[in-house]
């Protein structure tokens, strides 16, 4: 038998709805295998900050850390919460996770599976990764501003790359790319964000002689939303810094099927610290509490998770299960509970 802790952290919005659909898939995949999880939920996210004024403990921290995986729904309050203005759960709850747990790979495949409606008229095969490095870029909080307030304030946010995070997440999207179509994008701003993206080109050049199987190309970032759109079918694995791979991945998720379906996984490759997964889209306070989030993303983040576990079986009866309900779902209008039952339902059929 296999057991494995693991860490759930519901979250704010919808998070709390699409976790406990994923937690249910997960119950269904694992019934009657020699495989088992022993969770433990963290309550996390702005409704513990209203609360308590937490964000994320060294205690919370330390207690998420002695788990195997990590399973996330959504984290973040109503924009423009006042009592939320000096919280920032995003940077010191989802990013301290993704930086102190060392995520510098945030894996986020898109596929537009049989049955789903892309929004191209003529999308064609649709299969790509996005490799989002995790750890470094504009995300790591180097900045400050000055002259706040006044018609002289100066806000700087420095993009931090080095040459060892983008090797290794280089690396590990050629291995991707090795074991996918052999494929690789790298995307950047070459042209304009001179000393970072020449970092980036010179460890793509470097690594790719190493790994003469894979075709490589690089695009510009804007250029790359234009072929994402019109020809999606071009990309294979496409690897990109922190930021850049934020803003694509949400145009991937739209152009696949839409954000409910979009999942991903925040990974630390050498398993010195646990992965986390969790869907793509964040607590949507637009639709929280209405039984109208879509699951999906969530269900296959669980998928995403049993396979970096090690579960490959579990893992592609998790997907194999989605993409029957995908490809059966149709116009109907089910709750974010009716769609996690049939899931689960198809699960424990088969
Ligand atoms: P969002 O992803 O929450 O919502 C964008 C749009 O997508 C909304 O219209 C929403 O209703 C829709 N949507 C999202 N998930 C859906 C689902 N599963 N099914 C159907 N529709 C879905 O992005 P936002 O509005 O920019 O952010 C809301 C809050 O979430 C903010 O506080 C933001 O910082 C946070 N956020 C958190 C994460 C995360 O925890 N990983 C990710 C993104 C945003
Ligand atoms: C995501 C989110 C986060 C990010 C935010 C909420 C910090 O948009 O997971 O895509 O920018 O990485
Ligand atoms: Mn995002």
């Amino acid at each position: 038998p296999q057991s494995f802790k693991l860490a759930v952290i519901p979250g704010d919005g919808i998070g709390p709805e699409v976790v406990a659909e994923a937690v249910k898939v997960l119950d269904a995949v694992t019934e009657g295998t020699d495989l088992t999880f022993e969770k433990t939920h963290f309550s996390l996210g702005a409704g513990r900050f209203l609360e308590t004024g937490d964000v994320l403990t060294d205690g919370d921290l330390a207690a998420i850390e002695q788990h195997d995986a990590i399973l996330l729904g959504a984290v973040g309050g109503v924009p423009g919460d006042p009592r939320l203005a000096n919280a920032n759960i995003e940077r010191g709850l989802l990013l301290r996770l993704r930086f102190s747990l060392d995520h510098y790979v945030n894996l986020r495949p898109t596929r537009l599976f049989p049955g789903i409606a892309s929004p191209l008229a003529d999308p064609g095969e649709v299969d790509f990764v996005v490799v989002r490095e995790g750890t470094e870029g504009p995300y790591v909080g180097n900045g400050g501003a000055i002259r706040v307030g006044t018609p002289h304030e100066v806000a700087n946010e420095v993009s931090v790359n080095t040459a060892f995070g983008v090797e290794r997440v280089v690396r590990y999207a050629f291995g991707q790319a090795e074991s996918r179509r052999g494929r690789l994008t790298l995307v950047h701003k070459t042209n304009v964000l001179t000393f970072a993206g020449s970092l980036w080109k010179r460890t793509v050049d470097a690594v790719a002689a190493e790994h003469p199987s894979v075709v490589v190309d690089y695009l510009h970032v804007d250029a790359a939303t234009i072929f994402l759109v019109t020809n999606p079918a071009r990309f294979d694995v496409i690897v990109t810094d922190n930021l850049f791979g934020d803003i694509l991945t949400d145009l991937a998720a739209a152009i696949s099927g839409g954000i409910g379906l979009a999942a991903s996984g925040n990974i630390n490759p050498e398993g010195d610290f646990p992965s986390m997964f969790e869907p793509v889209h964040g607590s949507a306070p637009d639709i929280a509490g209405q039984q109208k989030a879509d699951p999906t993303a969530a269900i296959l983040s669980v998928a995403l998770l049993l396979r970096h576990l090690g579960a490959a079986d579990a893992a592609d009866r998790v997907d194999r299960a989605v993409i029957a309900d995908l490809a059966a779902r149709g116009p109907s209008h089910r709750t974010t509970a009716e769609i996690g039952d049939t899931i689960a339902a198809l699960l424990t059929q088969n």
